[in-house]
């Protein structure tokens, strides 16, 4: 298995580290021919990027409403509509009670809240007594005992002009809002009087009594009259680092755990959409949350945008990692219409100056000054200070025809000449080669596009034999974003023999972080029981998170990062094997990573030169498994372990690496 420069470095080497200590010599004999692997931690390095991992945000399986988006109302503006899915409609998640009184719940359009907000539902009660209208969330709205919750509502009085007697009402409507069990046991109450015949916002934070996780939200309204009623909102008062309108936090800890250095959002295919008008469009996503544009994705979800670009952007900057938006590049999916692949429309080019000004609008939104148009608005959304954006993806995994062409280079151009400092991606199809590629490389090398995406899903196999890839890439050339890739095993599983692949090719991609500047996995989340592409990084329910053991990997290779890669280097090729140096010039901590393909462990010597400026005691981390085919089931006992604990080191130590596992060895200085 070829590390980087090898074979050079073991001409280096055999001077470099002919003296061994003979304590270190002595503990070899307990291993039966070891691998030596020479690191040379007193060498300057290769510069990498310190960027390179990150992650790729897309609403798929759930993973925005109903998910990282804290909102626990399910069609919470009543938009669902059959057009996403043919079971949908606009009281989908709702459900009209009959607790005594008559009455009636429709959904009208006459007098919206806002234009992007066109229905709302009208609730009338005709024959006093209770009407109860509630609202399940995501399966349930899972509650805890003590716990706050933030109720939001518009609403406004219908009918006191007397539909249908004729008497004039101008009584205020009483209403309930409560959080109930399934059984109707009231965990939480609230009053409120709807009195107003225009649209008004109506609050109350409700705590709940116990736990539950298939909590409803119940309305009860039991005076004769009518009332409209739009954006019904329930937050945990807990969310993400407390912002409002904010992230669920479990999902989002976890996420922020791995120490993402970026974040591309928000996908995927769903960018470049199902035809033009399903375009994710920036604009429609930021502004008060009643006033947003929702729409479909085309994976099947409908999208609120409450999670919307500010959202994204202070997430961003809430974990430490760099925003990556990706826009369409003026084209749709190629999937579009359900074609399977020829379906690509391409904005027409009158429209071309208004598209590309909207470029110029988010880069303005995101870093000009709030005395600018688009920088008082993410002001007034409460971010005065710039977002920093430095990255702009334009395009996803497109096919690369004429019409593609021609429109990301005006995009392309337009962006280079105005905002020389706002690095584009570009995109070179859904493949690792092929005719996409090939011309989507062939385009960026004749713009000379600062960097590129590349997506790949491929076999646990494949990465192991293309840990060369990236060797002979040109460094001359566009780098490379490593938008997505996945190691696809057997049935898809998280299984930890495609968490080892992709550790394995991490390797090679910390070794060529020179022209690979940035890595995600793909896809990040899905929720159990929502699950439409698999595998996935991290798995949720409404009270849970199954982090899978390819989660591991890319947290500890997160967490244990560096800005320069070492000469390392083996003096045989074992089966299976992997391993990379990375130094932090910030703290001179020396990283080690090792990985063990193979059924049986591995006896390493490792050789290391600088040993004696580096602590004599490591911090050694070891996930290991015994059967790569295992995966980690919810509620099972965990089929790896991953363990702590510290390492004595030398200029010369041995080390066995376990049957498959991944091993960090952190070197910290004295
Ligand atoms: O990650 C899931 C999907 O895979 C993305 O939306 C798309 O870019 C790719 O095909």
């Amino acid at each position: 298995m070829p590390l980087s420069a090898r074979s050079a470095f073991r001409r280096r080497s055999s001077l470099a580290f002919g003296l061994l200590t003979l304590a270190a010599a002595a503990s070899v004999s307990a291993f039966a021919d070891p691998v030596t692997l020479h690191i040379d931690a007193s060498a300057p390095g290769k510069a990498i990027s310190p960027d390179l991992m990150g992650i790729f945000f897309e609403d798929l399986s759930y993973a925005a409403d109903g998910g990282l988006y804290a909102e626990l109302i399910q069609n919470r503006s009543f938009e669902y509509s059959i057009v996403e899915r043919t079971e949908w409609n606009n009281l989908t998640a709702w459900q009209t009670l009959p607790r005594g009184g008559r009455g009636s719940v429709g959904i009208d359009h006459a007098f919206p809240l806002h234009a992007n907000n066109p229905h709302y539902a009208v609730i009338e009660v005709r024959e006093a007594g209770a009407l109860a209208f509630a609202n399940e969330g995501f399966g349930g709205i899972a509650v805890r005992s003590g716990s706050r919750y933030e109720l939001s509502f518009f609403a406004r009085r219908l009918y006191t002009g007397g539909r249908w007697d004729g008497q004039k009402s101008a009584a205020p409507l009483p209403l309930l809002a409560r959080l109930e069990t399934k059984d109707g046991t009231v965990l939480a109450e609230s009053a409120f009087d709807i009195s107003e015949p225009a649209w008004v916002r109506l609050s109350a934070t409700l705590t709940a009594s116990a736990d539950a996780d298939d909590a409803r939200l119940v309305l009860v309204a039991r005076d004769r009259g009518g009332f409209a009623l739009d954006e019904v909102s329930l937050f945990p008062e807990k969310t993400f680092r407390d912002r409002k309108n904010g992230l669920r936090a479990d999902l989002a800890q976890t996420i922020a755990d791995l120490k993402p250095r970026f974040m591309r959002f928000p996908g995927g295919c769903l960018v470049h959409g199902n035809g033009i008008p399903n375009f994710y469009r920036w604009k429609d996503t930021i502004g008060p949350i009643e006033q947003r544009r929702q729409q479909p994705n085309l994976w099947g979800y409908h999208q609120t945008v409450g999670l919307g670009y500010f959202e994204y952007f202070q997430f961003c900057e809430d974990i430490g990692a760099q925003p990556l938006p990706v826009i369409p590049a003026a084209v749709s999916c190629q999937n579009s219409g359900h074609t399977g692949g020829t379906g690509q429309q391409c904005l027409p080019l009158a429209d071309m100056p208004a598209y590309i000004q909207d470029v110029f609008d988010l880069i303005e939104w995101a870093n000009g000054p709030v005395t600018s148009t688009w920088g008082a608005k993410r002001a007034a959304a409460g971010h005065p200070e710039p977002f920093g954006l430095r990255y702009l993806g334009v395009g996803n995994e497109d096919h690369i025809t004429p019409g593609f062409e021609e429109r990301f280079t005006m995009i392309y151009e337009a962006v280079r000449a105005r905002h020389p400092e706002i690095t584009v991606i570009g995109t070179v199809g859904p493949s690792p080669d092929g005719e996409d590629f090939e011309k989507g490389w062939k385009l960026a090398d004749k713009l000379r596009v600062p960097m590129v995406d590349e997506h790949y899903y491929k076999s646990p196999q494949w990465f192991w034999d293309n840990l060369a890839r990236y060797d002979t890439y040109d460094r001359e050339k566009s780098a490379v974003y490593l938008g997505e890739y996945a190691a696809h095993d057997e049935r898809r599983r998280s299984t930890l023999r495609s968490a080892l692949a992709e550790a394995a090719y991490l390797t090679s991609l910390e070794r060529n972080a020179d022209v690979v500047r940035f890595a995600s996995y793909a896809p990040l989340l899905a929720k159990r029981g929502h699950t439409h592409w698999s595998p996935d990084l991290i798995y949720f329910t409404n009270t849970a998170v199954y982090p899978t053991i390819n989660y591991e990997v890319q947290r500890l290779f997160g967490v244990h990062s560096g800005d320069h890669h070492l000469p390392i280097a083996t003096d045989s090729a074992p089966e299976r094997f992997a391993a990379s140096a990375l130094r932090d010039s910030a703290t001179g901590t020396v990283t080690l990573k090792i990985v063990n393909g193979a059924a049986t462990a591995r006896p390493l010597r490792l050789r290391l030169a600088g040993a004696a400026a580096l602590a004599p005691v490591a911090e050694l981390t070891v996930l290991a498994g015994a059967d790569e085919n295992a995966a980690r089931e919810d509620g099972q006992p965990d089929p790896v372990s991953l363990t702590t604990r510290p390492l004595p080191v030398a200029d010369t130590f041995d080390y066995e690496a376990p049957a498959f596992s991944l091993t960090v060895i952190r070197l910290a200085r004295p």
